[in-house]
């Protein structure tokens, strides 16, 4: 077992709201369709000075406070990110000098919706073998402003928000007990962000096709989603010597309410014992998991000793699971 331990969890969620009603005066959708093919009632959207680190820093602000530290307590930030400040430098050097804390290293994770879970493995490397204390995991999302609000397929499901957590070294109980990570880029083009990088740099035509916006064959990235989620929290389950029966609480990355029920009847898992935000948020890629951990933290689901169990899928694509010790 990994011995570390969440000491503080904090969320950012803009105060804009963008209901399925008022998507149905932008595409030819309908609040009925999207309830029903996704579970989203709403979601919510920054303003246009808002970037990501904004949304990282204001979150982390609030974990700090959770967990009775101060900015200047931490040890490294680690920003799971597919709606970056910038290509570089990383949306967590933003938010670093945000919060004012030059000096300690800090980077981010590109896994898209499984970078959370990518994250906190590698901040509890850095604390169990690395000597790091207090090292910020932060999923953060600004898909608003790379979504094409011209497409029914993708602008329906995603919103805005972030959330952090603080990974610190454990004396107790806490920490992962086990933990899986997976990836395939032979099917990166079914969820993609065509221009803007090296492979297609920015060009009138890019613009004008909105080439630099999200790109997904949605049914199929679907099947492979449930799959990949129901195969990983299966795993990590086995590698643990636990059924889902152990369980207290399932958080899974949320794309899609469907997916979430298909990947819980494959692995076994109630919807009873899940804990799920899509409604009010959407599809919030990297701060998935985190939004729904703090969420669930604040509606007292979770105690002290807990099983929690968490999987993610996302473009790469990328997948994973964990089991950690509360
Ligand atoms: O977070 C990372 C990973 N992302 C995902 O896991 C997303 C996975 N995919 C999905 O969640 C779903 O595939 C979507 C929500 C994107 C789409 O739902 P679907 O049930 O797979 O719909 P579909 O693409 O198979 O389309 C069914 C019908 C089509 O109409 P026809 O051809 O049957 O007449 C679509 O054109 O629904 C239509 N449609 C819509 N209708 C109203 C697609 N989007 C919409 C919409 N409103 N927003």
């Amino acid at each position: 077992m990994q011995k570390i331990k969440i000491v503080g969890t904090g969320s950012a969620i803009p105060p804009r709201i963008i209901t399925n009603l008022d998507l149905e005066k932008m595409v030819n959708t309908s609040d009925e369709w999207i309830r029903e093919r996704t579970g989203i009632s709403e979601r919510h959207i920054v303003d246009e000075k808002t970037a990501t680190s904004d949304l990282v820093a204001e979150s982390a602000l609030v974990a700090l406070k959770d967990a009775g530290l101060e900015a200047k307590d931490l040890g490294a930030i680690i920003v799971a990110t597919a709606s970056p400040d910038t290509a570089y430098p990383p949306t967590a050097c933003w938010a670093q000098k945000k919060l004012n804390i030059p000096g300690i290293p800090a980077f981010d994770i590109s896994a898209a919706c499984t970078g959370f879970l990518y994250g906190l493995e590698i901040a509890s490397g850095l604390v169990e073998s690395g000597g790091y204390r207090n090292v910020l995991v932060s999923g953060a999302e600004v898909m608003s402003k790379i979504v094409n609000w011209e497409d029914r397929n993708t602008c329906v499901i995603f919103g805005d928000g972030a959330s952090s957590v603080i990974v610190d070294k454990s004396d107790g109980e806490s920490g992962i007990i086990s933990s899986y990570l997976g990836a395939d880029g032979t099917l990166g083009e079914l969820l993609y962000q065509p221009a803007g990088g090296t492979r297609m740099p920015a060009s009138q035509e890019t613009i004008d096709k909105k080439l630099h916006t999200v790109h997904m064959k949605g049914t199929e990235v679907f099947k492979h989603a449930v799959r990949a989620m129901g195969g990983a929290a299966i795993r990590v389950l086995k590698e643990a010597n636990l059924t889902s029966d152990d369980i207290s609480l399932f958080i899974p990355h949320q794309a899609n309410l469907r997916i979430v029920d298909a990947t819980c009847r494959r692995a076994g898992i109630s919807m009873d014992k899940t804990h799920t935000i899509i409604h009010k948020y959407g599809n919030v890629p990297a701060a998935s998991i985190p939004l729904t951990l703090d969420d669930a933290l604040r509606a007292g689901r979770i105690k002290r000793g807990d099983l929690l169990l968490f999987a993610a899928f996302g473009g790469g694509f990328t997948w994973g699971a964990m089991v950690l010790k509360w």
